[in-house]
């Protein structure tokens, strides 16, 4: 259902407020010689902790709770003993929960301890995709106009917006409608409606779009192996503007 409603909307705020706080637990716990397998461990237990249910685990049998995408992965890393951070690299770290049978999702990324001035501006700019689509969020006007706005704001800096993944309508399922493409035209896309709720989730690569998927079948990486970066909220559309539940 695409529209909330009041009881709706309060839900969704508590499911987003555990994967915000998650998010900043993840950002403590990022440094140089820590495996993303001991990351998801943790961060499961924070957010069972909080009494919420972690969404990705067993989503479509995906093995884990969290996804942990570093460098080259865009997104759905698959947490691994054998994938140990160290100093230089980016980590998405993407989260999702259920409470009261509302969906959270967000994602960050992260630098491991000092990183280079491409990667840090890879990082703002992907963030920065996400503010610069929801000012073009609003009640009534086409969805197009904030993936363009993506598109535009990512492609001025030749960055490389993927295509195949799109951020998503989000509620009692963490997947709904509509599609939120981050990319395409400004007159295309269905009209915004008051109380919709929506995933938007600018994948960012530092050089060409292309991706492709692993052997696991779930991790996503840029074909020519440049780093890539993953921004991701979960907004409510109000008719007094845009409310952002995972900040
Ligand atoms: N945030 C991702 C998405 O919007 C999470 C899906 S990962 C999965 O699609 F493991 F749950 F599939
Ligand atoms: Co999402």
């Amino acid at each position: 259902m695409i529209c909330k409603t009041q009881q709706d909307i309060d839900g969704m705020r508590k499911a987003n407020k555990v994967v915000s706080e998650a998010l900043k637990y993840a950002e403590t716990l990022i440094r140089p010689g820590i495996s993303t397998y001991e990351l998801d461990k943790l961060i499961e237990k924070f957010i069972i902790d909080k009494g919420a249910i972690p969404s990705f685990k067993g989503y479509d049998g995906y093995p884990a709770s969290i996804c942990a995408s570093v460098n080259e992965v865009v997104v759905h890393g698959i947490p691994s003993k054998s994938i140990v951070l160290k100093e230089g690299d980016i980590i998405s770290i993407d989260i999702g929960t259920i409470v009261d049978g509302y969906n959270g999702d967000a994602a960050r990324t992260f630098p491991v301890g000092k990183i280079s001035s491409e990667k840090q501006k890879l990082i703002d700019v992907t963030k920065q995709c996400f503010f610069e689509g929801i000012k073009n969020l609003r009640v009534g006007a086409r969805l197009g106009l904030l993936s363009s706005a993506i598109q535009n704001y990512a492609e001025s800096y030749g960055y490389g917006v993927v295509r195949e993944l799109v951020g998503h309508g989000i509620g009692h399922h963490m997947h709904e409608e509509p599609e939120v493409p981050n990319y395409g035209s400004p007159h295309k896309g269905i009209i915004v409606k008051e109380n919709m709720c929506l995933a938007i989730e600018p994948m960012i690569n530092m050089g060409r779009k292309e991706i492709y998927m692993k052997n696991d079948g779930w991790t996503i990486a840029t074909c020519d192996d440049s780093p890539s970066a993953h921004y991701e909220n979960t907004v409510i559309v109000t008719s007094n503007g845009v409310e952002i539940l995972s900040l």
